[in-house]
């Protein structure tokens, strides 16, 4: 028998009314437990914000340069990313289950980089991304391409699954060749996904007017990476679309192409989630160059 408890012996702290968290996520406030949760493991709740690593590339150019070997290469950078943008092959085959950040899982593929790479259909049950314990599903839309329509059908449908079980959903604006990238391309294709039931958006960041696209969006944006560029530019590029409202970065050529991968994310992680300037991350970023950090002999 469970012993007789007094009312006098319980402590329900009646003068401190029940507090409720403001969500530090852009437009999620009036989602669920769930997604609110999973967001949190790509977002840094602190901050609001995330250092993506992106390493799905595999999906259509096979073993691009610096991802030959993942295990070898990109394990070793994974504590210092809050999330990790990739295929489920990689995940399953390469990464150590203890990983901790927000597994963001390629949901949409077909062609290789020898077709017509706009034509894509998703490639990924909803089930399988629970069983992997997904933050988020990725699904890449063409505004305005040849396979537009089919693109953000995949968008919908992915969302639909998505939203059915609290996962959140990332689509990637890709910006065909015939297409301008400009402020008002993004502006577009940004509110496009987000109005069609994107959790967050994966976009590039334009020296001009980007924080009209972010100010349109009403989700976080995450800035993606592009080709490799030298160092100083891609912090640079961090930080003004921090700056100039995005949630994030989701980067990486300019993170595993680095002369040093490991500095480079480290240096950006400073920009991301500590509010360095370019210049004082760069610094970083050469001191750790040329003075690797000495690992603890194992006895
Ligand atoms: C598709 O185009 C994908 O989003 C990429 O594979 C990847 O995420 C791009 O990353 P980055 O441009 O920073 O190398």
């Amino acid at each position: 028998m469970p012993e007789q408890e007094t009312v006098a012996e319980k402590n329900f702290y009646l003068d401190r009314p029940q507090k409720n968290q403001v969500f530090p996520i852009k437009g999620c406030h009036n989602t669920d437990w769930g997604l609110k949760n999973r967001l949190s493991r790509i977002f840094h709740p602190r901050t609001g914000r995330s250092l993506m690593l992106a390493i799905d590339h595999g999906y259509f150019q096979g073993p691009t340069t610096g991802l030959e070997r993942v295990d070898v290469t990109i394990v070793p950078l994974l504590k210092s990313a809050d999330s990790l943008m990739l295929t489920r092959g990689i995940l399953r085959s390469v990464i150590p289950p203890t990983y901790r950040g927000g597994i963001v899982l390629r949901a949409s593929g077909g062609p290789s980089i020898l077709k017509e790479l706009s034509n894509e259909h998703l490639a990924l049950d909803i089930e399988e991304a629970l069983r992997l314990n997904a933050a988020a599903v990725a699904v890449q839309v063409f505004i305005g391409g040849e396979y537009e329509t089919q693109t953000v059908n995949n968008l919908t449908r992915l969302a639909d699954m998505a939203c059915r079980y609290g996962v959140a959903t990332l689509a990637v604006t890709a910006v065909g060749r015939e297409l301008t990238r400009d402020a008002k391309y993004l502006r577009l294709a940004c509110r496009i996904c987000a109005e069609l039931g994107a959790t967050l958006v994966k976009t590039y960041y334009v020296a001009d007017d980007f924080e009209t696209v972010t100010a349109s969006c009403p989700v976080p944006i995450v800035i993606a990476g592009g080709k490799k560029v030298p160092e100083l530019d891609a912090l640079t590029m961090a930080y003004r679309g921090l700056q100039e409202g995005a949630a994030g970065v989701d980067m990486g050529r300019n993170i595993f192409q680095a002369a040093s991968p490991s500095a480079m994310i480290q240096a950006l992680r400073l920009v991301v989630q500590k509010n360095f300037k370019p210049q004082q991350a760069y610094q970083f970023y050469q001191e750790r160059l040329r003075k690797p950090r000495k690992r603890r002999s194992k006895r």
